[in-house]
């Protein structure tokens, strides 16, 4: 766990974390996966990684971007993770994007980004998950991650990789837990005071509730928290 001061060191953490995985996976295996979350909390690593520092370092050509969840809204649409991310960085780097198409509706946009992600990782059986190198997540002060919201269907699915959600309004499409649980890591981005009680709830008292955001076990891989004080300060020291 890492515990910074504010926002900018988050992001700062996150960035170095990014570009060195996809510095040590660039070499061996020639190309590295990444998902991306979509809130405001990533808006500082994406600032840092449309910097000269990290626009340089990081083997952008051997990177494929891919996103936790998306809304149901065109691509140009304020509200859309891709623009974010597009617009801050993306458009100026040689990574491959996998834009979940949101603009078709949930079930339709989750049924080809499922396809997509199967293509993109091999997968064969209808059981077989992708193993991204690191998946991005926030964190919602009601314990939701990605577009799994508490009380979701998506959030029963078992085999499927990407799941419609008509919880909220647009609708998203989402990476459901069986697609995160399979990442090499899953890295936490959380900041502010309003996400400390979930934090301490699903970090030090076991998510008895169940919220969505700590049933993000990785299977075979890290599990990686990075808060800034306001978010971490009801933890124990311990943690
Ligand atoms: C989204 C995100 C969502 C977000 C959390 C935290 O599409 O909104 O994927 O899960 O990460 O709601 O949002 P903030 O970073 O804005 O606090």
């Amino acid at each position: 766990m890492h515990r910074l001061a504010g926002p900018v060191e988050v992001g700062r953490k996150a960035a170095s974390l990014l570009s060195e995985l996809a510095r040590e996976a660039a070499g061996p295996k020639g190309k590295f996966s990444v998902a991306l979350s979509g809130g405001s909390t990533p808006e500082r690593l994406f600032e840092l990684l449309a910097s000269d520092e990290y626009r340089i370092s990081i083997p952008w050509a051997s990177m494929d971007v891919f996103w936790a969840d998306e809304r149901c809204v065109p691509p140009e649409d304020e509200r859309s993770n891709f623009r974010l991310a597009y617009e801050t960085f993306l458009q100026n780097v040689p990574a491959k994007t996998h834009r979940i198409r949101g603009e078709l509706g949930p079930e339709r946009a989750a049924e080809l980004y499922e396809k997509e992600l199967r293509e993109f990782f091999g997968l064969e059986g209808a059981h077989s998950m992708p193993r991204f190198d690191v998946i991005f997540l926030g964190l919602g002060a009601d314990g939701h991650t990605a577009s799994l919201f508490p009380g979701s269907e998506a959030i029963g699915e078992k085999y499927r990789l990407a799941a419609p959600v008509h919880d909220v309004e647009p609708g998203r499409v989402t990476l459901t837990l069986p697609a995160i649980n399979h990442a090499a890591r899953v890295a936490f981005l959380v900041t502010g005071r309003q996400k400390a009680p979930v934090a301490r709830h699903i970090i030090e008292e076991g998510n008895q509730r169940g919220y969505p955001a700590g049933l993000v076990q990785p299977v075979k891989g890290e599990l990686i928290w990075v808060l800034d004080a306001e978010a971490a300060a009801q933890l124990t020291a311990k943690s």
